[in-house]
């Protein structure tokens, strides 16, 4: 993809990107939540779960104009702009959704071991697929952990999301860890997940 670029989230990309990541994960937002597919963005946009403030680390793949990608990286020590909760706007969209978002948080969190750069969201939107978009933002995450002298590059996927981890295994990671829940299972169907990583170091 020639035209395409790698740069910094920008206010303005919100809607885009809540598109972008309401279609990618349509599946997983239907069980904490049952919307139409045009209603989904803006759940997440009113929930908190697209990160509406530029910070480094949160970055998009754009090819004329269009936002194809994104990813967002987090490491101990990053600078973020400070995001009020969202609960009472959560719970807007009844107990149950809003129980179900809560847990989904508590149950995977975003939290990187000091001295890693973790990928704690990554999507590319269906019409830009199987083009290298996702192994340029995972090329694009390492290159920004090593320049901030970080070891160690982590992420968490389903065993269930094949693609993702064929991306992955094909850019580098190997399993560290691998976990069950059985509240992850009944909630989201998540029967188990992987920790994986790679050396920042290491070519890939
Ligand atoms: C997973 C995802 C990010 C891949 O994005 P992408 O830009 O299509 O990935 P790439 O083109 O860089 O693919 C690189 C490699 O990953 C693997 N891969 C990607 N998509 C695949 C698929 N649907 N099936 C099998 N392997 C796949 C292949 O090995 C591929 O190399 P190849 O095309 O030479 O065979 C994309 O499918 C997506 O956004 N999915 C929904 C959101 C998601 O699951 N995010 C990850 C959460 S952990």
């Amino acid at each position: 993809m020639e035209d395409l670029i790698i740069r910094r989230f920008k206010a303005e990309d919100r809607q885009q990107v809540a598109v972008l990541m309401a279609n990618s994960f349509r599946d997983d937002w239907l069980k904490i939540v049952n919307l139409p597919d045009d209603k989904l963005p803006h759940f997440l946009i009113e929930t908190g779960e697209i990160f509406p403030y530029p910070f480094d680390g949160y970055m998009v793949a754009e090819e004329n104009g269009d936002i194809l990608g994104m990813i967002k990286l987090k490491w101990v020590g990053q600078a973020r702009p400070r995001v009020r909760p969202q609960i009472s706007r959560i719970f807007q969209y009844g107990f149950v959704s809003a129980v179900k978002l809560l847990v989904m948080r508590y149950l995977f969190p975003e939290n990187p071991e000091k001295g890693a750069c973790h990928v704690s969201e990554i999507a590319v939107s269906e019409k830009a697929r199987r083009k290298g978009v996702a192994t340029e933002l995972l090329l694009f995450g390492k290159k920004l952990a090593g320049g901030k002298g970080l070891s160690k590059y982590t992420l968490n996927v389903d065993d269930c999301n094949k693609a993702a981890l064929n991306l992955y295994r094909k850019t580098g990671f190997t399993i560290e860890k691998s976990r069950r829940n059985l509240l992850a299972k009944w909630l989201f169907g998540v029967d188990e997940w992987h920790f994986m990583s790679q050396p920042v170091g290491a070519p890939g």
